[in-house]
């Protein structure tokens, strides 16, 4: 049986870096609130030339180059996005057109930031019955673009970036497992509302196109979903966190990490933490930080890595890959 093994992984911050500091001149905010209560010190936040597709291509050129895959040979493209810059045609046409991939098919996924997740899982189902096919995944947000500069409660939390990945078919490594749910009718805990509607019977009052989050709810809501997914799919594996190299998780908030390796045992250098830099990057976050490990040398032949995410949605869930 095949399986989705990534042989090239990318990735791309815009050039701003953004402190707490620099958040206390534009909100009611302080470095010390922010720090204490999400671990969070800097972000990147994209400028002009810095689009979602800008930052998804480069994060794809970079995978490519890794994977020693031409543009030309890929057959998919997949996006995971909730910050599109149109919402038609796709982020992911727009990476096509940018990195000349003729001969591939398009299109984007929306799971908030558990898109990077499901997207390895449908890449790892269609791998499975077409061995040859080459998949380039993304996870790109512009973030920035949809959050509230006077909201303290959401600005502060929010980065840009995108990560790739390129996987291929392999019989001894690659997706190991996946565990993924979602629960509709937690929707109002974390939304985001698209434009007002043009017609006029569908309009609807709503608080603008912004994020709007429940931030308690989601937190407990974070911890207890990524802990329940993590013990199933062990459980269902036969395996433990002793057999595990390494978890990436959604990078969210530190306490929400914190909380979930106490819960699970997890030991501090088995946890990648890369929050306090880069701020939640939703379906970014974790290909970003696969490239990171990957380019530090971290990932080794065999290691078993686990993959786990929270997201508006709610969408949640937890992936095992063999290295
Ligand atoms: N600076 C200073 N004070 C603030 C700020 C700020 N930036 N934001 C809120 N406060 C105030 C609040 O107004 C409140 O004041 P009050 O008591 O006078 O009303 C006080 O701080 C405490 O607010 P809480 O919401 O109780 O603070 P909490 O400890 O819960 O931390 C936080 C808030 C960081 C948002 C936390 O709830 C959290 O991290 N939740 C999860 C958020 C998350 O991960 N969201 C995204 C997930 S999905 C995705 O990735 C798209």
């Amino acid at each position: 049986m095949n399986h989705a093994a990534v042989i090239g992984t990318g990735s791309c911050l815009p050039k701003r870096i953004v402190s707490n500091r620099d958040l206390e001149q534009i909100v009611d905010t302080s470095d010390e609130w922010i720090t204490s209560r999400t671990g969070i010190k800097t972000r990147r936040i994209a400028g002009a030339g810095e689009e979602n597709f800008h930052l998804a291509a480069e994060a794809a050129r970079q995978a490519l180059e890794m994977a020693d895959v031409p543009a030309q040979a890929l057959d998919l493209i997949l996006v995971a996005t909730i910050t599109p810059h149109m919402i038609m045609p796709s982020c992911a046409c727009f990476v096509q057109a940018e990195i000349g991939a003729e001969k591939a098919f398009a299109f984007d996924i929306n799971a908030a930031c558990s898109g990077f997740l499901y997207g390895l899982d449908l890449a790892d189902k269609y791998i499975s019955t077409n061995p040859d096919m080459k998949i380039l995944l993304i996870g790109s947000e512009t973030l920035s673009a949809r959050v509230d500069w006077q909201d303290r409660n959401t600005c502060i939390l929010f980065g840009d970036g995108a990560g790739a990945v390129v996987v291929s078919g392999s019989t001894n490594r690659g997706i190991r497992a996946s565990n993924l749910y979602s629960d509709g009718r937690l929707w109002n805990l974390l939304y985001m509302n698209s434009a007002d509607s043009m017609n006029p019977e569908l309009q609807q009052e709503q608080e603008g196109c912004y994020m709007q989050m429940s931030g308690p709810d989601v937190f407990k809501f974070a911890v207890r979903s990524m802990e329940d997914s993590i013990r199933r799919l062990l459980h269902r594996e036969n395996l433990s966190i002793d057999d595990l190299a390494l978890v990436i998780p959604h990078q969210a908030n530190v306490r929400i990490l914190n909380k979930l390796s106490e819960r699970l045992s997890i030991p501090e250098d088995k946890m990648f933490i890369n929050v306090d830099r880069y701020g939640n990057t939703s379906a970014a976050s974790i290909p970003i930080a696969l490239d990171e490990v990957n380019r530090k040398n971290g990932l080794h032949k065999d290691d078993m890595i686990l993959l786990c995410s929270f997201g508006g949605g709610f969408t949640w869930g937890a992936l095992l890959m063999q290295w």
